[in-house]
């Protein structure tokens, strides 16, 4: 199965731009809530100026950066149309761009002072070959300012029987390309809270991580 523009197109339009309950679901804010208090730890709004948000969807997780650092500009990136036009209006204090994650990052000649990546970056895992994925890790170090911070959050299902981007190990592959460029600096473990709004044929409860790595040095 492809996760592209067309599959994600889909799902965002057959549920009117919430496909996955995010602006409702207590477990989504936390899920976006967590890494930008890993941020904030670390990075006070005063040194942050720019923030990317890499697989934004419809601006749920967003917004919640617009709302941590009001000061900041904020660009969301998405391949989805129906997503994007979902974000404008939930969270328009942000811009956005539609493009493959892999492609933008790739291209952009900008350096960020936090990524903000949730529940996106493993879907890369279904289409990209380890190869790529080590040259996106490459070009995602080029938009991260030295001094600056990427922070995900990835779900998985429980048993490695999901999909494959939804796999503990698909997860935890992410992460270990991530270090190929970037030092952990932080990486949290949630276990099974409830979801809400997820496909019944999904497991009710997911585990979490939320991870925060900076700029590996040298
Ligand atoms: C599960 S949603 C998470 C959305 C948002 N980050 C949140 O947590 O509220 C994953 C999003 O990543 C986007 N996505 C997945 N693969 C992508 C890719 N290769 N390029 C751009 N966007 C991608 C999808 O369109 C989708 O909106």
């Amino acid at each position: 199965m492809r996760f592209d523009d067309e599959y994600f197109d889909e799902r965002y339009a057959e549920a009117e731009g919430d496909p996955w309950g995010y602006y409702e679901s207590e477990y989504e804010r936390r899920k976006g809530e967590r890494p930008l208090a890993a941020l904030r730890d670390r990075k006070a709004p005063e040194e942050v100026d720019r923030i990317l948000d890499l697989g934004c969807g419809n601006g749920a997780k967003t917004r919640l950066a617009t709302e941590a650092y009001p000061d900041a500009e904020v660009v969301g990136v998405d391949c989805s149309k129906e997503a994007l036009d979902a974000a404008r209006e939930w969270a328009p204090d942000a811009s956005y761009e539609r493009a493959d994650i892999v492609d933008w990052v790739a291209e952009s000649e900008r350096a960020f002072d936090a990524v903000v990546a949730v529940g996106s970056l493993y879907y890369l895992c279904a289409d990209y070959s380890v190869t790529d994925l080590f040259e996106f890790a490459d070009d995602l170090r080029g938009v991260v300012a030295d001094d600056g911070l990427l922070v995900a959050a990835h779900n998985h299902m429980p048993r490695d029987d999901g999909p494959v981007f939804a796999q503990e190990r698909t997860v935890r592959t992410v992460r270990t390309i991530l270090e190929s460029n970037f030092e952990t600096v932080e990486r949290s473990r949630y276990e099974a809270e409830k979801q809400a709004g997820i496909d019944p044929e999904e497991p009710a409860e997911q585990p979490y991580e939320v991870w925060a790595l900076r700029p590996a040095s040298g």
